[in-house]
């Protein structure tokens, strides 16, 4: 945000306040060609079959160019939501196209329902960490955020039951729990078999609407995750999908499965935001998932991100000893990892030294709405080649080796009585009890096998 902005004092209140997203910011430093970039969520586009996509191009245009040229009705084209149920179904859910509206990508879903539902001053739910971009979507409502913390599990139904009574006894009601039960961006996990049926049967106890954000569901290297939270209950989830992670981010082309009674008042608010979304871009998914072998081009696609996954863990195994004392999650699927620094380090100021280092990531911050998250970040795996990812894991595991040895000897300084001036450090959180030793961590993302990190 410029300091000497002319139209400062006329932006709308939800929008002042907005600055450029950390992870946009980053990209920028990150995309230089010397940085191992563990940072931006960007799929591998350079997978997809372009002969193929070539192939779909021509056939739309060939076959529909003027209809696929004109503009589309709000709800989206007919095929393409028949043909979505399709790739639900993979996921145990059984539903009408009429319930599903096309978006523009599930981003935009998470903005018009944001729209749809929020009054400045509402209160939302969500995971803590949680997808950056939903946080930014949603604090244009001027929406409180009330995290609830996660473990290997996925989101602590405990915790998120004494949230909601929390919020009762205060007077206020979560407009709706915001969750990605998948491979989690950015914690890695999944949301246990077990605990699905107990978070719906709360949000509905609790009269909240659930918004289930499902983007990496189909990028299981482990097997398929349990069945949706949609597949569990039609009428309190809706269900946000997205062509992004399993074809092309490009088209922007995403989707949410309305309760049906909501169906309706959906496109109602997405109309008033963009008329129809493009009719060209979903003719093309249509063609795509109608005519040709996707899930030839979705099984190769998770073995480059299973290669991946593998290689960062592999990389962190050996570069990450048990006495850095960093723990880091084990995704079954997806893009992410997240690895937690001992509690004296704060990421965001670590970054500056870490881009030096020729490696990025996007602090753990970033992902909290309340300044959560300082001493722990993001890893993404979907882009770097294998090796490239390997060699920013070893390059990040100096600049924290660096800064470990930095902040234990300050410490040990500190215990000694050297005080005051060792805290204007700005990679170090003071440690509130001066003490030598990192403080416990926080329950957060941690995988059970990662509390005593490998
Ligand atoms: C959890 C989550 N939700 C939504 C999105 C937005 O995806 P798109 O708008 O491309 O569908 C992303 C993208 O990274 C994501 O990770």
């Amino acid at each position: 945000m410029r300091a000497d902005d002319p139209f400062l004092d006329r932006y709308a209140h939800g929008t002042k306040a907005m600055t450029a997203s950390e992870i946009r910011a980053l990209f920028a430093v990150a995309s230089r060609p010397e940085i191992a970039s563990l940072a931006g969520g960007m799929p591998y586009t350079a997978g997809l079959p372009f002969d193929v996509i070539g192939d779909v191009v021509a056939d739309v245009l060939e076959r529909e160019g003027p209809a696929a040229l004109q503009y589309g009705g709000g709800h989206g084209d007919p095929r393409l939501r028949d043909a979505l149920p399709e790739l639900m179904a993979f996921e145990g859910i059984h539903a009408s196209g009429e319930d599903v509206v096309i978006t523009q990508g599930s981003q935009q879903a998470l903005d018009i329902l944001g729209r749809m539902f929020c009054d400045p001053g509402d209160v939302i739910v969500a995971e803590g960490p949680t997808y950056v971009g939903a946080l930014s979507a949603f604090s244009q409502y001027q929406v409180e955020v009330r995290h609830v913390p996660m473990d290997a599990d996925g989101l602590d139904p405990e915790i998120l039951e004494q949230t909601l009574e929390q919020l009762k006894q205060e007077g206020r009601r979560a407009k709706f729990l915001y969750t990605v039960p998948n491979f989690h961006n950015p914690a890695g996990v999944t949301l246990a078999e077990e605990r699905r049926d107990q978070v719906l049967e709360l949000a509905r106890r609790h009269r909240v609407l659930v918004l289930e954000d499902n983007p990496y569901g189909m990028l299981g290297f482990e097997g398929d995750p349990p069945a949706a939270l949609r597949a569990r209950d039609a009428d309190n989830v809706v269900y946000l999908g997205t062509l992004s992670k399993v074809f092309c981010p490009g088209l922007r082309v995403g989707w949410a499965l309305m309760p049906p009674a909501l169906t309706e008042r959906l496109v109602i608010v997405k109309e008033a935001a963009d008329l129809s979304s493009s009719n060209l871009t979903q003719a093309i998914a249509y063609r795509y998932f109608a005519h040709y072998p996707w899930k030839e081009t979705l099984k190769s696609l998770r073995e480059v991100y299973r290669i991946r996954r593998d290689a960062v863990l592999e990389a962190l195994d050996e570069a990450f000893i048990p006495e850095m004392g960093c723990t880091w999650t084990h995704p079954k699927g997806g893009f992410y990892v997240w690895l937690q620094l001992p509690e004296q380090l704060d990421a965001r100021a670590m970054l500056a030294k870490a881009i030096s280092a020729r490696v990025a990531y996007v602090p753990g911050g970033a992902f909290y709405a309340d300044g959560q998250g300082t001493s722990s970040l993001r890893l993404c795996y979907s882009f770097p080649p294998p090796e490239r990812l390997q060699e920013g894991v070893r390059r990040l595991a100096g600049v924290v080796r660096e800064e470990l040895a930095l902040a234990r000897a300050l410490d040990g300084m500190r215990a000694a009585g050297a005080g005051d001036a060792l805290s204007r450090d700005p990679v170090r959180k003071t440690a509130g009890d001066g003490g030598a030793r990192p403080r416990p961590q926080p329950p957060l993302p941690h995988d059970s096998r990662a509390v005593n990190p490998r």
